[in-house]
């Protein structure tokens, strides 16, 4: 058994499960890929559903995602995770996608069926959930302040307040022309019934505006979603004189469990959150597409714990 499989690995059955007791049947397919929680996420609420199966982390360089997916539904893998670079690519190689991951435009979590590759997206409904656990309010009621709406995490963030209808939308970016391109993927779902434009509900930003602190006072939540703040050495993404006691700030990174931002934020007088939970309930949700009816988010929990003890 490898820590970390290749595409090689998938040339056959035998090959994969050399040395391994149970199948591997589920994966995560990213690059790089061995840092990734999501063994330790999936294989303990495996074995509670006594699953019979393995599931495992697959290196798969950009551009190959697709060879990946047809070796993995040809060897009888029941799905998998998708992790960066490779959810926009798995958006174009699945064969359907759910309105989740076409509003997203990436796909994190793949189902095989019927020898057909559907592609979902559980990083929006995932954050819903864990905005929902951490502060106990949903992102309907709330302004909300998108720090890093140029990457990945930013936009599928972003989609997902847009989607459940936030009060007002704040994105913002160190490259402004990113965040620009994102309003105007979202700009319809701020039109009201009387058909008038987003007006002041969606807005953006550059990270070095002079508004900034005057906007962040406008906000409920503020959600970084660049990645400043993996280095533990790494600055905030925001300036401290943004944060005040109303605020609710929600950082996308788990690891380190204490960015510069959250500290800052909890200095301020303000509530705060990793991305822990983000990581469960985008976790538990891909295991209710494979298992249906089955959303383990308490043995999950206990898992994560003890994997970053
Ligand atoms: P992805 O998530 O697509 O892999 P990324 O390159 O990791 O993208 O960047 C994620 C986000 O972090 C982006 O919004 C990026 O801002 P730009 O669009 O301006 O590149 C933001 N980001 C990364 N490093 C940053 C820094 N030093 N200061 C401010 N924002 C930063």
């Amino acid at each position: 058994m490898k820590e970390v499989y290749s595409i090689d690995d998938l040339a056959s059955r035998e090959r994969l499960d050399e040395g391994a007791d149970q199948p591997a049947r589920l994966a995560v397919i990213g690059h790089p890929v061995q840092h990734s929680l999501s063994p330790q996420l999936h294989q303990p609420a495996l074995d509670e559903a006594e699953a019979g199966m393995r599931y495992i982390r697959i290196d798969i360089e950009a551009g190959r995602l697709a060879d990946a997916l047809a070796a993995m539904k040809d060897l009888g893998f029941l799905g998998t995770n998708v992790t960066v670079p490779h959810k926009f690519e798995a958006l174009a190689a699945c064969d359907e996608l759910d309105e989740g991951a076409s509003v997203l435009g990436a796909v994190n979590t793949v189902l095989f069926e019927d020898g057909r590759a559907l592609g979902f997206n559980t990083d929006g409904p995932g954050f819903g959930l864990a905005v929902r656990e951490e502060f106990a309010v949903d992102l309907k009621d709330l302004r909300i302040m998108i720090v890093g709406a140029g990457g990945g995490a930013g936009r599928a963030v972003a989609a997902q307040c847009a989607r459940e209808g936030c009060e007002r939308l704040i994105l913002v970016n160190r490259t402004l022309e990113k965040a620009e391109q994102l309003r105007e993927e979202l700009a319809h779902f701020f039109h009201s019934e009387r058909l008038e434009g987003p007006g002041d509900r969606l807005v953006v930003a550059p990270l070095d505006s002079p508004l900034l602190p005057e906007e962040a006072g406008h906000a409920d939540l503020i959600v970084n979603t660049t990645s400043l703040g993996l280095k533990r050495t790494d600055p905030s993404p925001l300036p401290g004189n943004c944060l005040q006691p109303h605020h609710l700030v929600y950082d996308t990174i788990y690891n380190p469990p204490q960015t510069r931002l959250l500290a800052d934020a909890a200095r301020a007088g303000a509530r705060t959150a990793n991305g822990l939970s983000l990581l469960l309930h985008q976790g538990a949700l891909a295991f209710d597409l494979w298992f249906p009816g089955r959303r383990p988010v308490d043995t999950m929990r206990r898992a994560l714990a003890a994997a970053l003890k």
